[in-house]
C-alpha cells in the first residue's frame, strides 16, 4: 500500500557527478528505500562481458541477451554497515560492477531497448509503495514521470573527471586523468544521444550544479527543496 504520507524523488544527471551520493545521502537522512539503476545496467553488463562477445562498437548480440534477459535476477542486499550492494544471480557483485570497462558497456547496452524496458518494469515495482529515492538517466522522464520531486544534477566535466579520477585510484586502479576525461565526454554523448530514454532533465526538475558544493551542502540544499516539496499540498495528488 502507497504511504501517502511519502514520495518518491527522481534524481537524473550525467555520469559521475554524485547522484548515488547524494541520493544515498538524502535516504538515508529521511529515512527512504534507495534504489541505483544504473548498477542494474551495470549488472548486465557485467553478464554480457563474462558470457558473450562484446565491444563497444559492435555491442552484442541482441537475439542471444533477448533469450537470456530473463535468467538475469537483480537484486539488492543491505550491509550491516548500512551500506547496499549489488546481486547479479545471488553473487554480490558490487566491486565488479564499479569498473570503467563494466560502465562503458553498461553505457553501451542501456541503449538497447529491450533491456531499457525489463529495467524500467522492475524499477516501476520497486517504487510502488512510494518512500523511494531512485537515481538514474531517465527516471523523472520515463520510469517515474509523476514524481512528486525531481532533481536534476550536473557538474563540469572536468570536476567530474576528477572525481571518478579520485574514486578509482581509491581502489587501486591507476588511472590516466586524459582517458578519464575522455570517457566522460564519451558516456555523456552517448547518453544524451541514444534514441530510447536519452537522458534529459524533465521539465519539472530542479537543476542543480555540485561542481562547486561540500557533499554537506549539497545535502543541505537537497533537504530544504525534499521539506518544502513535502509540506506543498501538490505533494501527495
Ligand atoms: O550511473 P552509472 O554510471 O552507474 O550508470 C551506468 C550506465 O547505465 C550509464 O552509462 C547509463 C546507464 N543508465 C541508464 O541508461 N539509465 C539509468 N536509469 C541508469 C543508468
Amino acid at each position: 500500500m502507497p504511504d501517502n504520507n511519502k514520495i518518491v524523488v527522481a534524481i537524473d544527471g550525467y555520469s559521475s557527478c554524485g547522484k548515488s551520493t547524494i541520493a544515498k545521502a538524502l535516504a538515508k537522512a529521511v529515512g527512504y528505500k534507495y534504489v541505483d539503476t544504473g548498477a542494474m545496467y551495470r549488472c548486465v553488463a557485467l553478464y554480457v562481458l563474462r558470457n558473450a562477445p562484446f565491444s563497444l562498437q559492435q555491442g552484442v548480440d541482441e537475439a542471444w541477451l533477448q533469450d537470456r534477459l530473463a535468467g538475469i535476477h537483480i537484486s539488492f542486499a543491505l550491509q550491516p554497515d548500512g551500506s547496499q550492494h549489488t546481486l547479479l544471480n545471488n553473487e554480490d557483485v558490487e566491486k565488479q560492477i564499479r569498473t570503467l570497462e563494466v560502465g562503458n558497456a553498461a553505457s553501451q547496452i542501456s541503449t538497447i531497448g529491450f533491456v531499457r524496458r525489463a529495467m524500467v518494469a522492475q524499477q516501476q515495482a520497486m517504487g510502488a509503495d512510494k518512500g523511494l529515492v531512485m537515481d538514474g538517466r531517465d527516471i523523472g522522464t520515463v520510469v517515474f514521470p509523476h514524481a512528486e520531486l525531481k532533481l536534476f544534477l550536473t557538474a563540469s566535466p572536468e570536476i567530474r573527471a576528477q572525481r571518478r579520477f579520485d574514486e578509482l585510484v581509491g581502489k587501486g586502479e591507476k588511472p590516466d586523468f586524459n582517458e578519464v576525461l575522455a570517457d566522460v565526454r564519451d558516456r555523456d554523448y552517448r547518453d544524451t544521444h541514444r534514441t530510447e530514454s536519452p537522458l534529459r532533465q524533465a521539465e519539472d526538475a530542479v537543476l542543480i550544479d555540485n561542481s562547486h558544493l561540500t557533499p554537506e551542502q549539497q545535502l543541505a540544499e537537497v533537504l530544504t527543496i525534499f521539506n518544502n516539496r513535502l509540506n506543498s499540498p501538490a505533494a501527495n495528488n
